[in-house]
């Protein structure tokens, strides 16, 4: 691989503002999704090299937090500045390590940065209240301060925007971070982390440990210096660091898994609902949180929706995301394409009919065609389970009621969608979806000003946005008394 760059290819983990091997230097492989090839390893940490990076992030903490929100938001704006400038780098290394699309993988460099962006801008507006007294003699006053000590758990599918949707507003709040990247995806967050360096982000401000992610999980949450933990993953292991984290009652956030309904209403624009469909359910080969999952369409529209649907399904190009034009690469690993072949077996089992696809893709491997499977019904695992792959499920529904119940019949609560014309209908739907982000007439929700994050099993907290900043502050009410 050449990178414009080759110092952004870092096979090391970042502690303490040295890059770093594992004690007795194991370490784990990491491959190409798209044709298994080794692209090399990192080191595969433990409890020990975990505890050394907490112990860098508060020894970083007195210094870091001193800092004025504008001397720190000027740090974020140089490693945005830097990010930006090497943009093509940190693309490719998306693209070999995830599997993503080249153009898709510039697209979620531009979004992480939107966030470095934000936080930058953010770090000056950290306010306080003046609060009405009670008493003559005293005066109250609330303010922000920064947790302290941050652990950050991030997923492969986003293997940029996740690492700066987190270590962003912590920084800017004032903490310190330890990140533990997804093994499947290490080298975006440590490329990020060596821009990071350049851009001043201060020794042990910004650390990270590579490798078992039981090992790390468990001293991140288990840590009493450790104040805050915030998590992107499945809802198994969000619950699981949840326990973990109850033992000294850590702050929490956590993005897991959804399960979105996506509603087409018989006053929708069919093509742009179609479209809608396409950008949510396919982006990075339907593996987001955020992707359509159960798909319902009223029943005077189905075929004419379903026909539109399969021609730009069938001409989806699926291929190695380095090559010019694809628009789907492979997904991450052998699990998943294993996940994805159970669902659709079993939805067919029990009645559904393959529009399209269906089946592995020709290219073998870890390619999966584009699918469109109809006739969805509850009794079929695939309406209850994230899929995380190209697969659409479509059933049909009659009334309006109808569409909600089905829609809120899920213990996840993260994105929906729905596309209709009729603006009582609009807001009658939208406030009864029981989600915590909702998508009118658009599949595309994920920026970095609205507030991220899921109701029920989807999660805790919220990312982005001004109310990010919040989940990494403590408020502090303050009663002075004096001779007033
Ligand atoms: C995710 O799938 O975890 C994030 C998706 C997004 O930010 O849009």
């Amino acid at each position: 691989m050449q990178l414009q760059d080759q110092s952004l290819w870092r096979q090391q983990a970042y502690i303490g503002g040295e890059w770093c091997d594992a004690a007795g230097g194991a370490v784990i492989a990491v491959n190409n999704p798209a044709d298994n090839s080794p692209l090399g390893s990192v080191p595969d940490m433990g409890e020990a090299e975990t505890r050394r990076a907490i112990a860098a992030a508060d020894a970083a903490l007195p210094a870091w937090r001193r800092k004025t929100g504008k001397e720190r938001g000027a740090i974020l704006r140089r490693w945005h500045e830097l990010i930006l400038q090497n943009i093509d780098d940190l693309a490719l290394i998306m693209t070999l390590e995830n599997g993503k699309p080249l153009a898709e993988a510039r697209g979620e460099v531009h979004y992480a940065l939107s966030f470095v962006e934000w936080f930058a801008e953010e770090a000056k507006r950290i306010y306080g209240d003046v609060l009405p007294n009670t008493r003559s003699d005293q005066r109250l006053m609330a303010i922000r301060q920064p947790i302290g000590v941050c652990a950050a758990i991030t997923a492969w599918n986003f293997p940029c925007a996740l690492v700066t949707r987190k270590v962003s507003p912590a920084l800017a709040a004032g903490c310190t971070v330890v990140l533990k990247p997804a093994e499947l995806t290490p080298y975006s967050a440590l490329a990020l982390a060596e821009l990071g360096r350049r851009a001043g982000i201060p020794d042990g401000v910004f650390n990270i440990v590579t490798g078992n992610p039981v090992a790390i999980g468990r001293e991140l949450s288990g840590s009493s210096i450790v104040r805050k933990l915030t998590f992107t993953g499945s809802t198994a292991t969000g619950r699981l660091l949840m326990e973990q984290c109850a033992s000294n009652i850590k702050k929490l956030s956590l993005e897991l898994g959804g399960n979105a309904p996506f509603i087409v209403f018989d006053d929708a624009d069919i093509d742009q609902a179609v479209d809608g469909l396409m950008f949510s359910k396919f982006r990075n080969a339907g593996q987001t949180c955020v992707c359509a999952n159960r798909v319902f369409v009223q029943e005077n529209i189905a075929a004419e929706f379903s026909a539109r649907l399969q021609r730009k399904v069938n001409a989806l190009r699926v291929g190695n995301g380095l090559q010019d034009g694809v628009e789907q690469g492979p997904l991450i690993n052998a699990a998943a394409i294993d996940k994805v072949q159970r669902l659709v077996a079993d939805a067919i089992d029990k009645g559904a009919q393959v529009l399209t696809g269906g089946a592995l893709h020709a290219l073998g491997g870890l390619f999966y065609q584009p699918t469109v499977l109809s006739g969805i019904t509850p009794a079929m695992t695939i309406a209850h389970e994230e899929i995380f792959g190209p697969v659409v499920a479509l059933s049909t529904f009659t009334t309006e009621q109808q569409a909600l119940d089905m829609a809120n019949d899920s213990a996840a609560g993260l994105a929906a969608y729905f596309y209709a014309g009729n603006i009582d209908r609009v807001w009658r739907v939208m406030e009864q979806l029981e989600y915590g982000m909702v998508g009118v007439n658009t599949g595309m929700i994920s920026n970095e000003v609205g507030p991220f994050g899921g109701i029920k099993e989807s999660g805790v907290g919220r990312e982005g946005s001004r109310y990010g900043m919040e989940e990494f502050m403590e408020l502090k009410y303050v009663c002075m008394a004096g001779k007033l």
